[in-house]
């Protein structure tokens, strides 16, 4: 028999042979399992994941004052029997629209308290992981933007890092907590170098949302999901404070489109070319003229066949990174990945920047041909392979 000694011995020298293998921390590959898309591939397709996170449980659930149930797509159970031993399964609160249970729970340390310690109670129930906190976002620019001006939510800025430490408090250690943050600094109302440093001892990382960088608040045509706007992004956060290795790259597993405006110079220069009036300027109303779908989904009609133009003809802007396809017969601005533009972000932002992660939002929106994920891996693979080499490199010197 080994004593518990000898154990801890061999424990320990077992976690520094594997964290020199892997040249430091496990570099994380992230997947959004959402309620619209709640498909997962064979287990080979998603061996490299390291976390799922379930999206989304509504943020008022965590205001009642005795809630018992946690009303989700899926179980905790049921997702874990899905992916290899050892995945770590969160449980994702609120997403976009949800705003209103995070404003209330934010309000006095009597809200946070109970908000928390009912997260607590959730977490223990469904034996998940962690939490996901989706509050899109705290100061404003939410989807209620134009009818809930942000200078009436300036408040949340300093409360938000105040909920995300009372949830801290209130989850025993082993316990994650991320956060999806927005990816245009525009949005970035709380993300600041003033909140940000309380706010990362609360959290395991971010997850930074690099897509839908256009999007129909946008008046010329631009990479949703590009390399440059991208690396902005992550630039954003680390000018503020947030080390790259507490961030995860975001990918986008759907395609966005977008009406173009007549006569709006699309046809000399596509890319910053002038974009229809996508949304009602005084309530922010969606006018149908802009949307995304998702690999998995059924193009709409009245857009086959434009889409079709765009996977036919649409090419890669080594500029700002991106794939792209002004359709001229419809006036119409499609932006996406493909494999191939998934694989140049490696080197072009995940190795350059040193980021700790990537996630996607999210695997079932590529079923089923799961092309999108597969390069994700194949770039998390050579990624993780390269870090290697560096390490072994690094203990021979
Ligand atoms: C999940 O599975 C574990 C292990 O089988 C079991 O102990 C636990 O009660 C289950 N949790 C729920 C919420 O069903």
């Amino acid at each position: 028999m080994l004593s518990y000694k000898q154990i801890l011995v061999y424990v320990s020298l077992f976690l520094r042979v594997a964290l020199a293998a892997t040249g430091g921390p496990q570099l994380r590959n992230v997947m959004y399992l959402t309620g619209q898309h709640p498909i997962v591939p064979p287990a080979p397709q998603v061996s490299s994941v390291t976390h799922v996170i379930l999206a989304f449980m509504r943020s008022a659930t965590f205001n009642d004052a005795n809630p018992n149930e946690w009303p989700l797509f899926t179980t905790v159970n049921a997702t874990r029997d899905k992916f290899a031993p050892g995945t770590k399964i969160m449980i994702a609160i609120g997403g976009w629209g949800d705003t209103q249970g995070f404003a209330d729970a934010a309000r006095t340390a009597q809200t946070r308290t109970l908000f928390a310690e009912n997260i607590a109670r959730m977490v223990s129930a469904t034996g998940a992981d962690g939490v996901d906190i989706d509050w899109e976002y705290p100061g404003g620019n939410g989807a209620d933007y134009k009818t809930t001006p942000n200078p009436t939510k300036a408040w949340e800025i300093p409360a938000y890092p105040l909920l995300l430490s009372t949830i801290r408090s209130a989850l025993p250690a082993p316990k994650l907590i991320s956060a999806a943050v927005p990816g245009l600094p525009r949005d970035m109302l709380a993300f600041t170098p003033h909140t940000l440093p309380s706010l990362l001892p609360s959290l395991s990382f971010l997850n930074i949302m690099t897509y839908d960088l256009m999007n129909r608040r946008d008046a010329v045509t631009a990479h949703h999901t590009g390399v440059q706007s991208s690396l902005r992004a992550l630039d954003a956060y680390h000018a503020a404070g947030v080390p790259y290795e507490d961030m995860n790259l975001g990918f986008a597993f759907y395609v966005k489109w977008f009406e173009t405006a007549v006569d709006g110079g699309c046809d000399v220069q596509a890319i910053g070319c002038r974009a229809a009036l996508m949304e009602d300027p005084a309530t922010g109303e969606d006018l149908g003229r802009a949307g995304a779908f998702a690999w998995h989904d059924e193009v709409p009609g009245q857009l086959d066949a434009s889409f079709t133009r765009a996977m036919g003809y649409g090419v890669y802007d080594e500029e700002g990174g991106g794939q792209y396809f002004w359709d001229g017969e419809e006036g119409v601005w499609w932006s996406w990945d493909t494999p191939e533009a998934i694989l140049r972000k490696f080197p072009a932002v995940v190795e350059r920047r040193g980021v700790g992660g990537v996630f996607a939002w999210g695997l079932g929106e590529d079923g089923d041909g799961w092309v999108h994920l597969d390069a994700l891996n194949e770039g998390v693979e050579g990624w993780r392979k390269r870090r290697e080499n560096e390490g072994g490199e690094r203990d021979e010197l």
